[in-house]
């Protein structure tokens, strides 16, 4: 096969490379090193049986402390320490490009890169007052009570999806039977088609959303091969291209959803920072959610008492929800950096730490929660988990998200009392998001 050598193509690949060396090479052969050294957070980031189960190793960062130093990043499991760090000024993101190196800086912010979730100008990847200003043009759409009136549309896509599944299933079952995958006839098409719906992008869309998603779900992780690097970043820059066409389109022919919207703010806005919003508003909208019902439904099957509970009172799936999030989180860590040497929950952290923060290891800390590794959808303070982080980067989707979990979840088992596990389900490869890719049911 003869490979492409054109000076252009020569340098994209050296770009990429480039790219890919400052945001994970150097870090994947750093936490390499210090796995070898038995660094916990090294483990945590790179230890294949630990992304299946991380939470002994989140207990064991806790107990050696609040704020624990590793030999590339430091890492909280505490629950005030990590609380206090999303809610203080004196940290910020971490991809902020002041903070590299000039090669690095160049790479993160040359023009014509891909534009993802992690890096600015998205909302996620940048501090106040740019943050601010981002914030301010999306989150009148994203209000509590916005999102109430949702509600009852999210209720009749759960019915409309669960009667297709069905449909499915007993067509499958007629040719021998198979069970239905929750997750690719159920939790992934549930948050996509809301999300496409505020949005304004076309339904038809969304299998070919939720494909880029899930090959660029693990842009959130650090430490990724090249390969997977290249994977991902093809992935995020066919969104991005996608959604510069659906720009020309809206701006021909606008209507009164949100990127029509947005890009009548256009002179508030750049070409690149409206790419940055819409594509985080799209991915932040499915990618999380689905795993919110995917944790959900898997959990509530492994405990049928406390499902018992729940279908004899349904006004106890709000909490139940909370309890998904705190015991599951579907975002398992985020990081900061810290700005100047200051003081959190007790403990000094000095300029420049680039802190993990163990979002997962958090909604697991005694101090908070009683017996934590204990899965109780009764818990009377469940609702204190910082799965939605918090500070200025609380989920901007998170009462949208518990709408979407209570209504999918209530209705998938109130609908089918026989519902059970048919299969082991397949946990997705990623580390910083936690789901399922596969979960096989009989509907009963
Ligand atoms: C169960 C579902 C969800 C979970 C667990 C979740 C979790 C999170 C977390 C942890 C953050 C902050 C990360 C940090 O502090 O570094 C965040 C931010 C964000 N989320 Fe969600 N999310 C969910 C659903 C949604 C939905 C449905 C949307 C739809 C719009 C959304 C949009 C966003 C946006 C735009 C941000 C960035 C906010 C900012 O930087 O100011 N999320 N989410």
């Amino acid at each position: 096969m003869r490979t492409d050598r054109t000076p252009g193509r020569v340098r994209s690949e050296l770009l990429a490379a480039g790219t890919w060396s400052a945001r994970h090479g150097v870090a994947r052969v750093a936490m390499k090193r210090a796995r070898k050294q038995g660094d916990l957070q090294a483990q945590l980031f790179s230890d294949p049986a630990v992304r299946a189960d991380p939470f002994p190793l989140y207990a064991r960062i806790r107990e050696r402390g609040p704020v624990v130093k590793g030999s590339f990043l430091a890492a909280t499991a505490s629950h005030a320490v990590a609380g206090a760090t999303l809610r203080s000024d004196a940290f910020g993101v971490v991809s902020d490009p002041e903070a590299l190196p000039p090669l690095a800086r160049w790479l993160m912010t040359r023009p014509n890169r891909t534009i993802g979730p992690v890096t600015p100008p998205s909302m996620l990847a940048v501090d106040p007052p740019d943050h601010t200003r981002y914030r301010r043009l999306v989150s009148k759409v994203f209000t509590a009570r916005a999102m109430a009136a949702m509600r009852g549309r999210v209720g009749d896509l759960a019915d409309e999806l669960l009667d297709r599944a069905e449909r499915e299933s007993r067509a499958d079952r007629a040719r021998g039977g198979a069970p239905v995958d929750l997750v690719s006839r159920y939790a992934s098409l549930l948050p996509v088609t809301i999300i496409a719906e505020i949005l304004g992008v076309p339904t038809e869309m969304r299998s070919t959303f939720i494909a880029w998603g899930g090959t660029a779900a693990p842009v959130l992780d650090i430490g990724l091969s090249y390969r997977e690097y290249r994977r991902v970043d093809r992935a995020i820059r066919e969104l991005n291209e996608w959604m510069a066409g659906h720009f020309t389109r809206l701006r021909r022919d606008p209507g009164d959803d949100l990127l029509s919207q947005l890009v009548r703010a256009e002179h508030e806005l750049t070409e690149t920072e409206l790419l940055a919003i819409a594509g985080l508003l799209l991915a932040a909208g499915f990618e999380t959610t689905v795993n919110l019902i995917g944790n959900g439904a898997a959990l509530l099957l492994k405990h049928p008492d406390q499902l018992a509970d729940l279908r004899a009172d349904p006004a106890g799936w709000g909490n139940a929800v909370e309890e998904i999030l705190r015991y599951e989180s579907p975002v398992q860590n985020t990081a900061r950096r810290a700005l100047r040497d200051t003081e959190v929950a007790g403990v000094r952290v000095r300029e420049n730490t680039f802190l993990s923060v163990l979002i997962g290891g958090a909604n697991r800390d005694p101090e908070v929660f009683d017996d934590p590794d204990r899965f109780d959808v009764h818990r009377a303070n469940a609702r204190e988990h910082l799965a939605f982080s918090s500070g200025v980067h609380y989920c901007l989707g998170a009462a949208l998200a518990r709408i979407e979990g209570e209504e999918a979840l209530r209705r998938l088992f109130e609908r089918y009392p026989n519902l059970a596990a048919a299969g082991t389900p397949r946990r997705r490869p990623t580390r910083t998001l936690r789901g399922y890719d596969e979960l096989p049911v009989r509907l009963g």
